[in-house]
């Protein structure tokens, strides 16, 4: 997810320990115990958990200064009950937590840095494991690979195999995890030359919902594996990877980004699709994205929109110029341009970390239309007379990622089901504190959907999984795929791999808990 600096600054929130909600007695493993839990607190998992868990493990709840900072989300409208925060100090606790939440009857989730954004993880109640402690890069002898502990984050991974001479496929955002994205696919800069960031991962360290310990790969569990790459947060607690690294070849990476008058914005779109065929009828593999937002620039412009464009490309500026020309010719009121290493050109995102209470839709595309992108625009002005409060930071969002490196391996090989689209578009707006223009901003979030997918005519609508909201109009099917049998492997592997559906508070597979 990108978004934009203007997000008000990061805010913890202080949210209330509550009971655990009582559920029916479960078989198998979820066995309640026959006295009561409820009244789970820090002190008692402490003196019970505590002892079991690594030096250097933290355990703690809400009266703990840590705790705001421990259960803030990237999207404020996520408010996860968290009793208890659980922060293992090695990979081997995470078993014997949930084995504990087992064998208690406390539900578990597991956090990195907070950047999921459905609605469905404000249904936890319950322990949750926080993995920002397992933090370890190791290269592997042969450079081929690295192994990357669960609460690695992009900007990390991205500077410590730059300093030892490699990178890999991250997600795009320098403080988001890699193995949340990763769980759901995962796009990046790197799409074009090495697919997603699930593409490259060859082997899974897991606890499963009952607190085995297995490791996943093509000789190990391979159905398993399956899912993993791309329906991930439903099957299993991740501890590590084995994930395929590059040399760095590419010593500079050429950014140039344009701000462009409504005026052209016929313009601009008809160039983009031209320009994401132009290969070999695809993007240049190595101009890794472009983003765009259409939004509000009152310094620029007090009643129209601006169109505001930013490309980076794998190499050199003389190289990405060539490619560039057409849009340089289409006149930009504003533009700059810059070559750097690659964390630097990471980091030119970097203020998309700041939370905000959020209202997203979003959908994928073949390709731009023009009268879809004009009638958008045109909604987006009459929404922002409307909504000023909303209009601050409202914009609609493209990632144009190059496609190439995830279209050649076979959609039918991973669990992420919609390799053949090449854009992503979505609209955000973030909602004051306050405010009581929620139900504005998902209106204007659907119907902005609405509109993008009455641009694909015949198509049915798809959105990438990390991107859904948990709105009523994000069918299962736009989200795993609409082929019958997507959803009947996943439905069996649930069965197979979590059949007490203790992993359900990420875009859940089966909604209700089956116990
Ligand atoms: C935690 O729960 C235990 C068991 O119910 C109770 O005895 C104890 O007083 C509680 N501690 C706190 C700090 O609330
Ligand atoms: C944990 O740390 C304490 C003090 O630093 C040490 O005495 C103890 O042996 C350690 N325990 C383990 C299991 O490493
Ligand atoms: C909050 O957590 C993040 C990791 O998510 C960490 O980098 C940061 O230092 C923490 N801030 C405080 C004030 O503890
Ligand atoms: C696959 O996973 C199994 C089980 O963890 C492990 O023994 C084996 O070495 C792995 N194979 C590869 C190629 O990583
Ligand atoms: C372009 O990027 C630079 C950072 O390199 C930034 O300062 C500037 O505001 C951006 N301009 C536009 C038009 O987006
Ligand atoms: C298109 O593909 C052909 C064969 O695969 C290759 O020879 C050619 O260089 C490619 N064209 C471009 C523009 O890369
Ligand atoms: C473009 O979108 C419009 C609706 O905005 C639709 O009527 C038209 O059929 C679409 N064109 C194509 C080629 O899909
Ligand atoms: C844990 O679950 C896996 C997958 O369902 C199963 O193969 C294994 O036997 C289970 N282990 C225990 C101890 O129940």
């Amino acid at each position: 997810m990108v978004s934009f600096k203007s997000f008000i600054a990061f805010y913890g929130l202080t949210l209330l320990p509550a009971l655990v909600t009582s559920s029916p007695i479960a078989s198998g493993y979820f066995a309640r115990k026959l006295f009561s839990r409820d009244n789970i607190n820090a002190s008692t998992v402490a003196a019970e958990l505590g002892p079991q868990l690594s030096n250097g493990s933290l355990i703690f709840g809400s009266n703990n200064p840590q705790y705001a900072n421990a259960t803030s989300r990237w999207n404020r409208f996520v408010r996860s009950d968290v009793q208890v925060v659980v922060e293992p100090a090695a990979e081997r606790d995470i078993a014997k937590i949930i084995k504990y939440c087992n064998e208690n009857s406390f539900e578990f989730l597991v956090r990195n840095r907070g950047h999921g954004i459905t609605s469905s993880l404000s249904a936890f109640s319950g322990i949750q494991i926080n993995v920002e402690k397992l933090q370890d890069i190791t290269l592997q002898p042969d450079g081929k690979t690295a192994v990357l502990q669960a609460g690695t984050s992009g900007g990390q991974v991205i500077q410590e195999l730059w300093n030892q001479g490699y990178v890999t496929t991250t997600g795009s955002t320098q403080c988001v995890g890699v193995l949340g994205p990763a769980l759901g696919g995962g796009h990046g800069r790197y799409n074009g030359l090495y697919g997603l960031v699930t593409d490259n991962i060859v082997h899974y360290n897991v606890v499963l919902a009952n607190g085995t310990e297995i490791g996943v790969n093509e000789t190990s569990h391979s159905d398993l594996l399956w899912a993993l790459q791309g329906a991930g947060h439903n099957f299993a607690a991740v501890t590590s990877i084995v994930k395929k690294i590059y040399p760095k070849e590419i010593d500079t990476w050429h950014f140039h980004n344009y701000t462009w008058t409504q005026d052209k914005l016929e313009t601009v779109f008809e160039t983009l699709n031209t320009f994401h065929k132009s290969y070999n009828g695809t993007t240049p593999p190595k101009m890794g994205v472009n983003f765009g937002a259409i939004r509000m620039d009152k310094s620029l412009s007090a009643d129209e929109a601006l169109l505001k464009w930013g490309f980076y490309y794998a190499g050199p500026a003389v190289e990405a110029e060539e490619l560039l020309k057409p849009f340089n010719a289409i006149g930009a009121v504003e533009e700059n341009m810059i070559d750097l290493s690659y964390p630097d050109v990471a980091a030119l995102t970097s203020g998309d970390c700041a939370s905000g209470n959020l209202a997203v839709s979003s959908v994928l595309t073949l390709e731009y239309n023009v009268t879809a992108e004009r009638a958008l625009y045109d909604h987006y002005i009459t929404n922002v007379a409307k909504y000023p409060d909303l209009a601050a930071t409202a914009y609609l969002w493209y990632e144009g990622y190059a496609t190439a490196g995830y279209q050649a391996i076979s959609p039918e090989s991973t669990a992420y089901p919609h390799r053949e689209e090449n854009h992503i578009m979505f609209f955000a707006t973030v909602v004051p504190d306050g405010s009581d223009l929620h139900d504005a901003a998902k209106t204007w979030a659907k119907e902005s959907s609405d509109i993008w997918n009455a641009g694909q005519p015949g198509r049915q609508p798809k959105l990438y999984v990390n991107y859904a909201m948990g709105y009523d109009f994000e069918t299962l099917e736009s989200i795993y795929g609409y082929e019958a049998w997507r959803l009947e492997r996943l439905r069996s592997l649930k069965a197979a791999y979590d059949p007490e559906n203790r992993f359900r508070f990420f875009v859940p597979i089966v909604s209700n808990s089956t116990s």
